[in-house]
């Protein structure tokens, strides 16, 4: 594992900019077997979850040219319809392949995904939409086998707005004869972003963004050029760094629509946040006031993969903010590590209660997942002395040259790669 090497204390100045969204990169990659024909991806950002997505889609077939700025992908000759434990282990978006699979080659065989240890992510919900609308589905030694010889249009009540089988049902039936109605899908930015690049590709998906998501099959989908939305989470994380470390910064490449809950709850506190059209300018001198009541919930309400990060900004506040995380049942990881950095907080249960201190203390400090990494480092940033973040590469799953960009704006900070 790599580390993050940290002097905290140096105050945020320049510009930054956000880059492509990991979550809606994922499954347009995935929804990009579709076609027959080639897919270009502009603004592409390699983030490690895009390149082990990309093993994967080497592994089936998928002819991938790796350009700077965008991808290339072609499909034609796909001929594998199974994933191995040792690609789908890496990441759970590779689940994200069982809907496009199944309308290409009508069978998808994965084992259980992996990703991030913040819980314990099952997929029935995936799986009984599937089924419900005619796929078979056995599992054994350790692989799901799906065959779609049945599958039919139909309606499909999910039990939870789940993300990944929003876009998994979604993909599953583009191209099934008659309309499919999804009821209490997931509203996500990167949902419809799936959607409006199938639609592009010729599909006819309505009322994404809404609870109900319509589906009219079609026979054909094409080739096509694509530019993906910008990182929400990766904007809600530059936004914290002035006001933590104090500072200014402009923020480019970013939509402050998709982080409202967050943008809302900064902008009516003690620095000054305004937002244009795709860009957030921040001034920060003094410290915050903490947040209140803070709980997580799907779209559009707080991101849970902004929780963590809030926590560490909560941690040097003044006054008391209490987190509620409602997505994940295991999402504090990071919190004793805050804690090791003098960081005031509890957890009991799904509860964080987060006393503000004034001044947190570089430490030796483990990233256990994504999102708990990005917290570390901007504890690390504002924190007195030294800080090392065990376990860089974690953070690479999400955040693209951190290290890099956060130089640029007068962040001290290296990687240690450790050999
Ligand atoms: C996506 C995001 C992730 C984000 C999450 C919630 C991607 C690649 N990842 O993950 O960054 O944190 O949404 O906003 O887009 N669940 C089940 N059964 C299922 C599916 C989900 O019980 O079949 C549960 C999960 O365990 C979790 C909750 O539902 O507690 C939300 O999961 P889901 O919306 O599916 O998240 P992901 O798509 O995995």
């Amino acid at each position: 594992m790599d580390k993050f090497h940290i002097v905290g204390g140096n105050r945020i100045c320049g510009e930054i900019s956000v880059d492509t969204a990991k979550n809606a990169l994922l499954p347009i990659l995935a929804g990009s077997i579709l076609t027959n024909e080639q897919i270009q991806i502009q603004n592409i950002t390699y983030y490690s979850d895009i390149n082990s997505m990309i093993e994967i889609l080497n592994y089936l077939g998928v002819v991938v040219k790796k350009l700077d700025e965008s991808i290339i992908l072609d499909a034609s000759s796909i001929n594998r319809f199974d994933i191995p434990q040792s690609l789908t282990s890496k990441l759970r978006a590779s689940i994200f392949f069982i809907g496009p699979l199944l309308t290409k080659l009508k069978r998808a065989r994965v084992s259980y995904p992996g990703g991030c240890s913040i819980g314990s992510r099952p997929i029935d919900i995936h799986l009984n939409g599937l089924i419900a609308l005619g796929a078979e589905v056995v599992e054994k030694h350790g692989y799901i086998d799906i065959c779609a010889d049945k599958l039919k249009s139909g309606t499909v009540h999910l039990s939870f707005p789940s993300v990944g089988a929003t876009e998994n049902l979604i993909m599953a039936s583009v191209k099934l004869r008659g309309v499919t109605t999804l009821v209490g899908v997931a509203k996500e930015p990167e949902i419809v972003d799936l959607c409006n690049f199938l639609n592009q590709m010729g599909a006819k998906i309505n009322g994404q963004g809404t609870d109900v998501i319509e589906i009219e099959g079609v026979e054909n989908l094409f080739g096509t050029t694509y530019k993906p939305i910008s990182d929400r989470i990766v904007a809600g994380t530059y936004l914290m760094l002035p006001l933590i470390c104090g500072g200014e910064l402009v923020i480019n490449n970013a939509n402050y629509t998709h982080i409202l809950p967050f943008y809302n709850l900064v902008s009516n506190n003690a620095c000054n946040v305004k937002a244009y059209n795709d860009k957030i300018v921040v001034l920060c001198n003094r410290r915050l006031k903490s947040f209140g009541k803070v709980e997580t919930l799907p779209y559009p309400h707080f991101p849970t993969d902004l929780q963590q990060q809030l926590g560490a900004l909560s941690s040097v506040c003044k006054g008391t903010t209490i987190i509620v995380e409602n997505m994940f049942e295991n999402r504090f990881n990071h919190v004793q590590e805050l804690t090791k950095m003098g960081a005031n907080i509890s957890v009991k249960d799904r509860v964080c209660v987060v006393q503000g201190v004034k001044t947190l203390y570089g430490a030796e400090v483990v990233a256990h997942d994504l999102r708990g990494g990005a917290s570390l480092t901007l504890a690390g940033l504002c924190a007195e002395g030294y800080t090392t973040i065990i376990g860089a590469n974690i953070i690479d799953r999400g955040y693209f040259q951190l290290e890099d960009k956060l130089s640029k704006i007068g962040a001290n900070i290296k990687r240690i790669i450790n050999n």
